[in-house]
Parts: structure tokens; sequence; C-alpha cells
């Protein structure tokens, strides 16, 4: 894959790209994603070739307006009012498919709903409204393991590929959407924690109920997922014999990365994947993390920290 800096003729050989049925690098404002025709079921089949993904685990399509949005799934009132809060924005929607709707049946996994985002990034806004349609784009990283931040990392993990990544610098959020699902005779559900807060969520509707155990809706609920090569500990106050340390606020060590000097969940979040990289890079054994707060994005790190650190059965 070649990077491309973010430009009208670059998305004119996107588009054409994806017409083609091929892959595209999409910066997004969490994380980038690696986009095909979500239309198409060969292009969605290339994808999960190229993740090595479990086909059982379904895609997030990418609109670019609510008219898209509509054509695809039905929205129900808190549906509604929760994509009008957040989007374009780190909230991705579950929803039960419209009539209408065109995202395949593979990028679905055979599901009767679908999960709908509409970034908040002019680059991919401008990718999907140019193509025309919604654009499937998991996470563009190897299954299982860290997600990408720059345009160089999504060359790192799919560099023989062939196809463009678009350059639209570093992921300002640096963490996936929060998922929910939102369906007839039930409680809004959080499937996956992430760029937009349980807090930020209540405000909008009155109850959310937790993923029931047990039952993997999305990937980022695999125990082991997100994981460096390096075994990861958390909650660490200090590193131990082989580990480098990842701080956070005041837990801090000279000559060692922070993920927020002043304790700042947001720049922690924006930061987290790429440290991890950077760290793992560096060949060390383990990284041991300061503890992060539990409240706002601090909810999203922590769920990623643990599934990094959880024992791989892959
Ligand atoms: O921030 C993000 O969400 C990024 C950027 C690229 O948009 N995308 C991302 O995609 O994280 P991915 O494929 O790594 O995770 C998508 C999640 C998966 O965990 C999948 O299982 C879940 O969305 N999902 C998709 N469709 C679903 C459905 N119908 N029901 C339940 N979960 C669904
Ligand atoms: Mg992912």
């Amino acid at each position: 894959m070649d990077i491309v800096k973010a430009s009208e003729p670059a998305i004119a050989r996107a588009v054409e790209c994806l017409r083609r049925g091929g892959f595209v690098g999409l910066p997004t404002e969490t994380v980038y994603g690696l986009a095909a025709d979500a239309g198409s079921d060969l292009a969605i089949a290339r994808i999960y070739a190229a993740k090595g993904r479990p086909q059982f685990n379904p895609l997030i399509a990418h609109v670019a307006s609510p008219g898209m949005a509509a054509s695809e799934a039905v929205f129900d009132d808190r549906a509604q009012r929760l994509a009008a809060r957040f989007w374009p924005g780190p909230l991705t929607l579950v929803l039960p498919v419209a009539a209408t709707g065109r995202v395949c049946e593979l990028a679905r996994a055979g599901l009767q709903t679908v999960a709908l985002r509409m970034p908040g990034h002019p680059v991919a806004l401008e990718l999907i409204r140019a193509f025309g349609g919604p654009l499937a784009a998991p996470s563009a990283n190897r299954s299982g393991y860290i997600s990408p931040t720059t345009a160089q990392d999504v060359v790192a993990e799919f560099g023989e590929e062939s196809g463009l990544v678009l350059d639209g610098g570093p992921a300002q959020l640096g963490l996936e959407s929060t998922i929910v699902a939102v369906l007839p005779g039930e409680a809004v559900r959080l499937l996956r924690p992430g760029g937009v807060s349980r807090e930020a969520l209540l405000t909008v509707v009155d109850e959310i109920s937790a993923a029931p155990a047990g039952h993997i809706e999305a990937p980022g609920q695999l125990v082991s997922h997100y994981a460096p090569r390096a075994r990861l500990r958390m909650n660490a106050l200090a590193p131990e014999a082989g580990e480098v340390y990842l701080g956070f606020g005041p837990h801090h060590r000279d000559g060692s990365l922070n993920l927020s000097r002043s304790g700042d969940l947001t720049e922690a979040a924006a930061r987290l994947f790429a440290m991890l990289r950077t760290l793992d890079a560096s060949g060390v054994a383990g990284i041991a993390v300061a503890p992060v707060p539990e409240h706002g994005l601090g909810e999203a790190i922590n769920d990623r920290l643990q599934r990094a650190a959880a024992p791989r059965c892959l």
C-alpha cells in the first residue's frame, strides 16, 4: 500500500480503487480503518482475508450523511437522538437493517442488524461522499493486534497489499468508537466502550445495559485483543525486572514514556496505541502500565489495556 497525502486527486484515485473492489487506508478521528465497498461481498471477503479476522465478526459501515444512514438502518427515537448528538463522531450504532440497505450480508456476518457510524474526519466524509455509498472499515490492524493511529501504522500492517492509504494525519482520538445496540424492545446496550463515554451517552438516553456476558458481538469483546507481543501488566506502580514502564500522570519514571504527564484522559487515549506500538517495537519482554482512573475515557482505556493484558489463546 502507498501512502498518499489526502487531496482531491488522491480521493479520486481512492474511489477508483474502491470501485474495483480494492482497499483504502482510511483516516478517521478514532483510528485508521481499512475501507472497502460495504455493498460488495468480494471486497469484504478480501478485507476478512487481509485482517485474518474470524469471519463471524461483522464490520462497521461508515456513512457520510443522515440520508445515507437512513437508507441503511431503522432509527427509533433513541437512535435518532444519539446520532443527532454524537454524529459525526466516535459512536457506532447497531440497528435493524432497513429494507433499502445495501450493506452486504457478509459485512453484516449474516445478522439482521447493521453497525453504522458517521466518522468525524473530513477526509473520511469526503471519500464516502465521493464513493456515493457506505464503506465498511474495520480498524486497519491484523486481527488481535494494536489498532493503527497513523498512515505509517497501516503500512506496517498491510504494506504488501495493493491499494493506497490516505494520509489524514495522526488520529485525533486514538481509541475506537463506542458501540451501542439500539434495538426494538430492549434498553440501549453498550457493546464496546470507546470515544463517547458512558456519562455522555446518559445525557441522551435514560438507561444503558451491559452486553450479556459470554456472547461475542464485537471482536473488541474477545478477551485477548489489541495485544502487543510484549506481556502487559496493568495498575503497576513500578516496573519489575524485564519490564519497561508506561506512566500516567504522577505515576512517572524518568526516561520512560508517559500517557499523559498532566493526567489528562483525552491525551492518554490519543497516545495509548502509538506508545504501545513504540514499546513493543523495542523488543521488550514486558510493559508495566501505571493505574488509569476509570471515569470518562478511562473506562475505554482500561478496557483496551485489560484485553491487551489478557492471556493469549490465539
Ligand atoms: O472507531 C472505530 O469504530 C474504527 C474506525 C475505523 O471507524 N473501526 C473499528 O472497526 O473499530 P472494527 O471492525 O475493528 O470493530 C467493529 C466492531 C466489531 O467489534 C464488530 O463485531 C462490531 O463492530 N459490530 C459490527 N456490526 C455489528 C452488529 N451488527 N452487531 C454487533 N456488533 C457489531
Ligand atoms: Mg479493531
